[in-house]
């Protein structure tokens, strides 16, 4: 079969490896219909990721049709269509029984980071039973595979951390796919304002269609007086660390209201300063979180009734034989526009 093979730091190719096999009773090989690629994947080819080896095969996310299962699962069986979660999860070990599947003792974020990811005809999926989930009849196949990380993270990590609340007043700082994620699972909750910060444009016009009140171009470096005058001095309820660099968070220090909540979900690779000495006394809460997924039997039926439409997110579409060329195009978003990139195997 074809995969993206991560080779080092700045390398990666598209080779023939052959098709995974069952290795644990409780495995599935998959065969992969659509994947995609994360602002995760770039982290990994920028050599962020030291748990990820040479070798590996990248991506964790995506949809396809269950191709052979081993003896212990009982969920699925051949030809089953499921969509992908982006955590392996045990679903017994005392994390996964909490809900935490992305600190599960033997699985977590494990798919194209320690073991062979999806990018690729066919993979091998551990946990099968806990860590794929059935895909409807019906369903858009494209607006599923935004549901392997991209919609549980921006709804997990941003939304329900943050503590979203009707009437409330939400910033979400950061508008590529995560940030946009975010956008659209906080409209379950019907806050009174969500206003957007980015440098893109493309991205800011886009999350007016998705439903922002406000945009906000970080550019101007006034993002803080703007947020405060849109909110008669008193910042936001809810501020979402949508990027992963020490600006983005310290913007949302800078926002946030009291008694309110920053809840981040960027990847941080290097340090922030926490300003204690302005926030100590007002009331604040600070979150962060590793995606767990563990909506997405809520989030599935949210998208068969069309509460959102996740597909909006989709910007582009290759084969999987021209894989680099998707890499090329996301890795160039902001003149390629591209949000995400589907790649049909
Ligand atoms: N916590 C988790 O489980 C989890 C899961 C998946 C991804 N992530 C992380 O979420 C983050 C966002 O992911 P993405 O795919 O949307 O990334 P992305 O790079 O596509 O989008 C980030 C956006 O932030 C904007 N930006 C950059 N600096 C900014 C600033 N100072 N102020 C405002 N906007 C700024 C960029 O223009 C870009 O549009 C990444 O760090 C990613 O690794 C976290
Ligand atoms: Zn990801
Ligand atoms: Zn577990």
């Amino acid at each position: 079969m074809k995969a993206l093979i991560y080779q080092g730091p700045g390398q990666k190719v598209l080779e023939d490896r052959p098709i995974p096999e069952i290795q644990a009773a409780t495995d599935a090989v998959v065969k992969i219909a659509k994947t995609t690629i994360c602002g995760t994947d770039l982290h990994i080819l920028k050599g962020d990721v030291p748990s990820c080896r040479p070798g590996c095969i990248l991506g964790h996310e995506g949809v396809g049709v269950v191709e052979r299962t081993g003896a212990g699962v009982t969920t699925f069986r051949q030809g089953d269509p499921v969509l992908i979660s982006c955590i392996s999860a045990c679903g017994k070990c005392d994390y996964c029984r909490r809900g935490m599947y992305s600190h599960c003792t033997t699985g977590g974020w494990i798919l194209g980071n320690q073991i062979d990811g999806t990018q690729a005809e066919y993979v091998r999926i551990p946990h099968a039973d806990t860590s794929l989930y059935r895909i409807p009849e019906g369903a858009d196949h494209e607006a599923l595979a935004m549901l392997s990380d991209i919609l549980p993270t921006g709804f997990e990590c941003g939304v329900l951390n943050g503590k979203v609340q009707p009437g409330n007043t939400v910033a979400i700082v950061g508008a590529g796919p995560i940030g946009l994620a975010a956008l659209l699972t906080a409209q379950f909750y019907s806050p009174a304002e969500i206003i957007m910060v980015d440098f893109d444009d493309y991205r800011l016009q886009v999350s007016k269609r998705l439903g922002a009140t406000a945009t906000i171009n970080a550019a101007d470096g006034k993002i803080a007086e703007t947020v405060l005058q849109m909110t008669g001095g008193r910042g936001v309820d809810t501020a979402i660390e949508a990027v992963g660099v020490p600006a983005s968070f310290n913007t949302c220090e800078d926002i946030v209201a009291p008694g309110g909540t920053i809840a981040n979900v960027g990847v941080h690779g290097s340090k922030v300063h926490l300003h204690l000495e302005r926030l100590w006394a007002r009331n604040i809460t600070i979150t962060t979180r590793l995606v767990d997924t563990v909506t997405m039997p809520m989030l599935l039926k949210t998208v068969q009734s069309r509460k959102i439409d996740p597909k909006l997110l989709v910007t582009h579409r290759f084969k999987l034989e021209r894989i680099l060329d998707a890499y090329d195009t996301f890795g160039r978003a902001a003149s390629t526009q591209a949000l995400k990139v589907i790649i049909e195997a």
